[in-house]
């Protein structure tokens, strides 16, 4: 799924630069390909022309007048596709085109799509080809919109393809009415799928729409309905096997999240969570709490709630530098009680900086590196800054008991280093009625703006309210007092 990472500079000159110079090199790309397909297919057509009889009959391709008008078409047709994605993204999506690297990721989804598809299609059947693999892609590696969009896309680049490309079979609509109807299946079936054994079963359901297609196209042809089967069987297993095989690779290239990524950190089993939880109890128990409270808020506001809850596990993950020196892992001994307030305040402050090394060097997602580095912004340390205090006659600067920054960047930033707060401060609540919680949480919020540490994202006041109210209706339960048993004297009976 696509995550904003940072805060989008307004568009500029630069960036219609860049984003056209990108997809210029891949229509160049596609170009390529076409001019590779029609390479095959003039081959292909000739019963396996051997080098150099397939390099005449590639020229005379592009000699004969039909033919390349054939080829001039479908470039010009190619070229008017990518202006139409280029508008889409530009006017619905333009904090993802900025980034080349967006640009690429979508590209290779489409390329990668299309080489398979060719592939299956000329070592088995046009029909078994794995057409709604780039809309699975599209799917899980940015988001439904998106593959919506780029299944459109696919189906019709390879209807050109089909159609313009010499190729031997006659099922040019083949690509256009299989591909629609089992891509957008696919979109609506495997959304919020996070198991892998389901998403294969899924690719048996996909396969419903093809199969009918099929049956359509080969003109409601009773006959042939075992290889109706077996290709439209084939086509859905390949989508979602493909699928299940290229996105780790995906995932590692662009370093992008998914839901089975998502699924597989925030796991108690995995290995960095196992060492949270043996190397800083406290701190893990302290992440859940703010897990939970960060899922609540992010679904309350709209923002990706399981891109939430596992920043929030692994936003003091900094802290397994030094576990002995954060109050929730001291049992007993408290190792600040020998060291100076400002030595104190610079081991704490490392945690942010610590934790986003760490995670990078784990090659954990980017978002969750953000979060590490930025749920303190530059709020000051006032136990140590006071302690401090009393220990000096002069004036102190506050500045160097305040975290170096960045301030939170993106929504979700904003939302763990308000839940953190509200976490820490919920749990110094003696009587925590509905009223005294309220206070607290609004508190927490209040300091945090004064202090403007939202100016760098773009939440807004009402996202704010809303924050505060669900966090106040999650603090309440998750604290809540146990009823008192009342003490009973238990006397042993004599008989
Ligand atoms: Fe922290
Ligand atoms: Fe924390």
């Amino acid at each position: 799924m696509y995550v904003q990472t940072k805060k989008v500079a307004p568009w500029g000159t630069k960036d219609y630069v860049k984003t056209i110079l990108f997809f210029l090199i891949n229509y160049i790309i596609l170009g390529a390909l076409s001019a590779l397909a029609v390479f095959f297919n003039v081959r292909d057509k000739a019963g396996n022309a051997t080098f150099p009889e397939s390099l005449t009959l590639f020229k005379e391709y592009f000699t004969v007048t039909e033919t390349r008008s054939n080829f001039i078409y479908l470039m010009i047709a190619l070229a008017l596709i990518l202006f139409v994605i280029y508008m889409y993204y530009y006017y619905e999506r333009r904090d993802f085109l900025k980034m080349g690297k967006n640009i690429a990721m979508m590209f290779s989804i489409l390329i990668v799509s299309l080489v398979i598809s060719y592939a299956i299609g000329s070592i088995g059947h046009v029909y078994a080809r794995p057409i709604a693999l780039c809309a699975l892609l599209s799917l899980l590696l940015i988001d439904r919109a998106s593959a919506i969009f780029m299944n459109v896309a696919m189906c019709m680049i390879m209807f050109l393809a089909d159609t313009y490309t010499g190729a031997q079979y006659s099922a040019g609509f083949s690509a256009l009415v299989i591909g629609f109807s089992a891509g957008l299946v696919a979109i609506y079936l495997v959304s919020g799928v996070n198991s892998r054994l389901k998403v294969l079963l899924m690719g048996l359901v996909v396969s419903v729409p093809i199969i009918v297609s099929i049956f359509v196209l080969e003109g409601a042809d009773f006959d042939h309905i075992p290889f109706m089967i077996l290709n439209g069987v084939s086509a859905g297993m390949f989508s979602v096997s493909f699928e299940l095989i290229l996105v780790p690779i995906f995932e590692r290239i662009f370093n992008q999240i998914t839901s089975y990524r998502l699924s597989e950190i925030t796991d108690h089993k995995f290995r960095l969570m196992r060492k949270l939880i043996s190397e800083a109890p406290g701190t893990f128990n302290h992440c859940l709490v703010v897990s939970n409270l960060a899922e609540a808020c992010a679904s309350a506001i709209g923002e990706d709630s399981q891109v939430a809850r596992a920043a929030a596990y692994y936003h003091d993950f900094g802290k397994l530098s030094n576990p002995a020196f954060y109050s929730e892992n001291q049992m007993g001994s408290n190792p600040h009680d020998n060291i100076t307030p400002e030595l104190s305040a610079e081991i704490i402050m490392r945690h942010t900086e610590d934790g986003a090394a760490l995670l990078k060097k784990y090659h954990m997602p980017q978002i969750l590196i953000d979060v590490a580095l930025q749920h303190h912004g530059t709020l000051p340390i006032r136990y140590f800054y006071v302690k401090a205090s009393k220990m000096t006659d002069g004036e102190l600067d506050i500045k160097n008991f305040s975290y170096p920054g960045p301030k939170p960047q993106t929504k979700i930033a904003a939302i763990i280093m308000i839940a953190d707060g509200c976490e820490a401060k919920a749990r110094t609540i003696k009587d925590r009625t509905h009223a005294n919680v309220d206070k607290a949480v609004k508190e927490i919020i209040e300091e945090r703006m004064d202090l403007e540490q939202f100016t760098d994202c773009d939440i807004t006041l009402k996202e704010l309210d809303i924050i505060r109210a669900t966090l106040v209706n999650a603090l309440v339960g998750v604290y809540h007092d146990r009823v008192a048993y009342p003490k009973l004297k238990l006397v042993k009976r004599k008989d």
